[in-house]
């Protein structure tokens, strides 16, 4: 046997993990030691006794499997006591929470980029979750980072090939490696969340007709065992779901725009009931029905409403909670059920405390992400099925669904204006121009509303009171309209400007519009207001979703 090898490295100054880890094209992780010491600055930052048991898997991209090897080679030298592996090193990412959860381990990593495209020259990521399950919080990912900064050497115990197949166990020094089923824990949890006996019933008896792109990503195995063999969908209306290592060289974003085959259908003859697709690592989720598209801020708001069809929540919601850009058709329904809605940060990591601490059950981003307290990540599969379940359950179609809600609670008009491509300094002096001219803006109306407030958001964390700032430059209407403007933390090179537009309708007979169109006006207004035109050079936004 070989013998552990002390590695002497020099630090990489820029791994300062984003909103979800470290992200970074496939050939920066690829230059030597660039993920050694990124690894060993994870090990580091564990506590003596948070080093007994960690959970490893990925959304199987490109690099997925040498990064396994590597990290294996990083932990069995620096004497992790069992190390669980996915099946062929894939795991979801709501998966690896549920196994950190379910396992009592000390933590996980995450090898994924999520939603965006993988291959030699596309992207790899690489995330650090806690024991409870969740993305690490700041002051863990900054104890990583500081590590990266000054890290000298690093730990490796050279190993043979470590063959991933599912039920084998290896012994490796200190360590116990296991590779678990990557399906069989997470399927598990679903079956005491929802009634599957009922699922099953309205399911393959196509009382409800389901239909789920899987998008060539890591859903798909999931997606077989939950919707194929125990719901009995029939596979024709499974699409997509071998993973392949670059997505069929597609762009694993579940939205209009990627999951287009999806759009397609749902707006055509060949529409089901329900629609849905998820991305790269399994967190996020898109659903439709029947000619209509549901936005991630009113899906969050529709699964609180009818939280009682969600066996999960029959015992109660207790709170809610959704990041700040998301809109906020949420809160009037929290109001509604009574209970508090609280308003984070954008990324998931800032709804750990929360959730933790007992005082929210339900979660969710505009980013198509949304989940409960079965898990501390987002999670698509589990959306679908809280879908499914309201749809089986109240014997309504979405789209009723939703006019019988935006009836109730006012329809929220939300949407995205993303300018990416930007030169860094530019998109910083955008949001720097904002606050320097806060009070000028602040004395402005649009479409004759005026505006409240212009701020900087500002989290405290109701749990352990840690304060995270600048989290967002926001344009508050005295009518509840909102322009959000903040810089994305997950891109891999150039920045990207992300711009949300909220405006809340409460005319019956207003209620019919496409929300992209009923918000042009107010962009442009955004566009102007924070001179978009003159900082950056861009024109107009690149996407808008
Ligand atoms: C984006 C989304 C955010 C989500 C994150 C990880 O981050 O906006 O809601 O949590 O991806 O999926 P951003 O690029 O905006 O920093
Ligand atoms: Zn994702």
């Amino acid at each position: 046997m070989e013998t552990i090898q002390t590695i002497q490295t020099r630090p990489f100054t820029d791994q300062k993990p984003g909103t979800s880890g470290l992200r970074k094209k496939v050939r920066v992780f690829q230059q030597p030691h660039y993920l050694q010491n990124f690894v060993q600055s994870i090990v580091d930052a564990l506590p003596e006794s948070g080093r007994q048991r960690l959970v490893v898997g990925g959304d199987g991209r490109f690099y997925n499997r040498e990064a396994i090897q590597i990290i294996l080679e990083i932990l069995v030298a620096n004497g992790i006591r069992e190390v669980l592996v996915g099946e062929g090193g894939i795991l979801s990412t709501p998966a690896v929470s549920n196994l950190i959860r379910q396992t009592g381990a000390d933590g996980g990593i995450v090898l994924s980029a999520s939603h965006n495209p993988g291959g030699p020259d596309e992207d790899f990521g690489i995330k650090f979750n806690n024991a409870s399950g969740a993305p690490a919080p700041e002051s863990v990912t900054q104890k990583i980072f500081d590590s990266t900064r000054s890290i000298q050497q690093y730990r490796r115990m050279p190993l043979p090939p470590v063959d991933l197949s599912a039920g084998r166990s290896y012994r490796f020094l200190d360590t116990d490696v296991h590779v678990v089923s990557s399906v069989d824990d997470y399927a598990r949890l679903m079956t005491t969340l929802f009634d599957f006996d009922r699922l099953r019933d309205a399911v393959s008896q196509g009382r409800v007709n389901l239909q789920f792109d899987a998008m060539h990503a890591v859903t798909g195995p999931y997606a077989r065992r939950i919707f194929h063999d125990m719901l009995g969908l029939k596979p024709a209306f499974l699409h997509n779901v071998s993973p392949s290592e670059d997505f069929g060289g597609g762009h694993p974003d579940p939205n209009r725009v990627h999951a287009h085959d999806l759009w397609e259908r749902m707006m055509s003859a060949q529409a089901t009931d329900l629609g849905a697709a998820s991305d790269g690592d399994g967190d996020r989720n898109m659903i439709m029905g029947r000619n209509t598209f549901v936005s991630p801020s009113d899906s969050l708001a529709l699964i609180a409403e009818h939280s009682a069809c969600i066996p999960q929540f029959r015992s109660g919601l207790i709170g809610v909670a959704r990041s700040m850009p998301t809109s906020t058709a949420i809160d009037r329904v929290a109001a509604a059920l009574g209970i508090p809605c609280y308003e984070t940060p954008t990324g998931w990591k800032f709804f750990g405390n929360l959730l933790d601490a007992g005082k929210v059950r339900l979660c969710g981003e505009e980013s198509f992400g949304t989940s409960g307290d079965h898990v501390r990540e987002k999670d698509g599969v589990w959306a679908v099925l809280c879908w499914l379940s309201i749809l089986v359950e109240t014997g309504l179609s979405v789209q009723e669904l939703l006019q019988r809600h935006w009836a109730r609670f006012g329809r929220s008009y939300y949407c995205r204006h993303d300018y990416e491509g930007l030169a860094a300094p530019a998109a910083e002096a955008v949001m720097q121009g904002l606050l320097a001219d806060a009070d000028t803006i602040a004395r402005q109306s649009f479409a004759g509303n005026a505006i409240a407030k212009v701020d900087s958001f500002t989290y405290a964390d109701p749990v352990d009171g840690s304060i995270s700032a600048n989290q967002g430059v926001r344009i508050l209407f005295e009518n509840g309209n909102r322009i959000v403007y903040r810089l994305s933390g997950t891109g891999t090179d150039s920045a990207t400007l992300r711009v949300y537009l909220e405006q809340i309708e409460q005319r019956m007979d207003h209620l019919q519009h496409d929300a992209l169109e009923f918000n042009r006006e107010l962009g442009r207004f955004a566009h102007q207001v924070a001179q978009i035109g003159a900082l950056t050079g861009a024109q107009a936004p690149s996407v808008m979703t």
